[in-house]
């Protein structure tokens, strides 16, 4: 297999709209001994990446320049520590630097592809996936049967989500923002969906669970939803924070937290130490991999975009209309 010496990656010139990003050829740069080229075939997209390009991402520090989280393709060269053999089809979580036609990655960071999954399919798991089993296994020890709420149930994490909570036997609830999504919610596997925008989630979780509450939430929305969600708890009950779309600066009963014994968590996946990052893909290695593999879990494709459409692409998943992950096809 030829070594290419460039490639073709995308970038955000400043930031702003879709139409800051651009493709530009650069010099491939030598691998580091745990590094690993990959000939990539597609690459996922996910909310982050519109943040970073909007500005709006605190990155964290000798992050890659090039935007992109995930990505699948072959490993056409490796580092003198790699032992991952060379044509081996991969997917890989990224620290930046997936939107291209040749990406470097990390070998901890990279996992053989589920077998009989499309590279499209491969390179929608890493940062949905992995961010999933951080915080709802890893730090969330979501266990059999207890009742788990995952909010923005038809995101690209949250379709995983709903799946991966049904793979361990959970009972699933999920909120939605229509009657299109809500009903995805219920075919990833949701026992009740709820459309937010018609219902009180917090009145209809009371309801359903005759007062007692959920043992864990997976929250992406913060603000107004802070307070309903610490309303919804169950005693002993643990909230997983991932992200605020709705803001980040909350009010808190301290009594509250007190009396019902619960717990106030969450995490970033980009920023966490290499050593920690890998120990969270191999543990879902472990399981995840089965759950694919078996059929329990299916990565659900949206929407495929070739790679000079990047601009479109991050349109489109910006407006929300997506179920599941936007991935581009190289
Ligand atoms: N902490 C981490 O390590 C980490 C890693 C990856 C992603 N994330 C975060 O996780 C979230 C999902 O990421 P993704 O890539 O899967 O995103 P995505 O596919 O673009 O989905 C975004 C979701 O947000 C929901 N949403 C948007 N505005 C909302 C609002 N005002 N109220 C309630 N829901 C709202 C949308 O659902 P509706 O249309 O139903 O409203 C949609 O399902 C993002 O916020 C992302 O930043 C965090």
């Amino acid at each position: 297999m030829t070594i290419p010496t460039t490639r073709r990656a995308v970038i955000a010139k400043k930031p702003g709209g879709p139409d800051v990003l651009s493709i530009e050829n650069q010099k491939i740069p030598a691998l580091a001994a745990d590094e690993i080229l990959l000939r990539v075939r597609a690459f996922g997209l996910s909310r982050p990446d519109v943040l970073q390009r909007l500005g709006k991402y605190a990155l964290p520090p000798n992050s890659d320049p090039v935007l992109g989280l995930e990505v699948a393709g072959d490993v056409v060269a490796r580092g003198s520590a790699v032992t991952m053999g060379i044509g081996t089809s991969v997917c890989a979580l990224c620290n930046g630097g997936g939107y291209t036609d040749y990406a470097i990655v990390k070998a901890g960071l990279t996992l053989p592809a589920p077998r009989g999954l499309t590279a499209i399919q491969a390179a929608a798991i890493p940062e949905a996936a992995f961010t999933v089993w951080y915080n709802l296994f890893d730090i969330g020890a979501l266990g059999r049967r207890e009742r788990v709420l995952i909010h923005g149930g038809t995101s690209g994490v949250g379709s995983f989500a709903i799946q991966m909570a049904r793979a361990q036997d959970a009972i699933v609830f999920a909120t939605a923002g229509d009657e299109r999504k809500v009903e995805a919610c219920k075919k990833f596997g949701a026992h009740t969906a709820i459309n937010y925008a018609k219902q009180d989630f917090a009145e209809i979780i009371r309801r359903e669970t005759n007062g007692e509450g959920i043992e864990i939430i997976m929250d992406m929305v913060g603000g107004d939803y802070f307070a309903k969600n610490i309303d919804c708890l169950a005693m002993d009950g643990r909230l997983i924070e991932i992200a605020y779309l709705r803001g980040a600066k909350v009010e808190l009963n301290i009594d509250t937290v007190m009396s019902k014994r619960i717990m106030i968590t969450g995490s970033k996946l980009r920023p966490l130490p290499m050593e920690r990052k890998a120990r969270v893909v191999a543990h879902a290695h472990k399981t995840l991999w089965g759950w694919i593999e078996g059929g329990k879990v299916k990565p659900v494709i949206d929407k495929v975009f070739p790679f000079t459409d990047i601009r479109t692409a991050h349109a489109y998943l910006e407006s929300g209309q997506h179920i599941g992950k936007v991935v581009v096809e190289i």
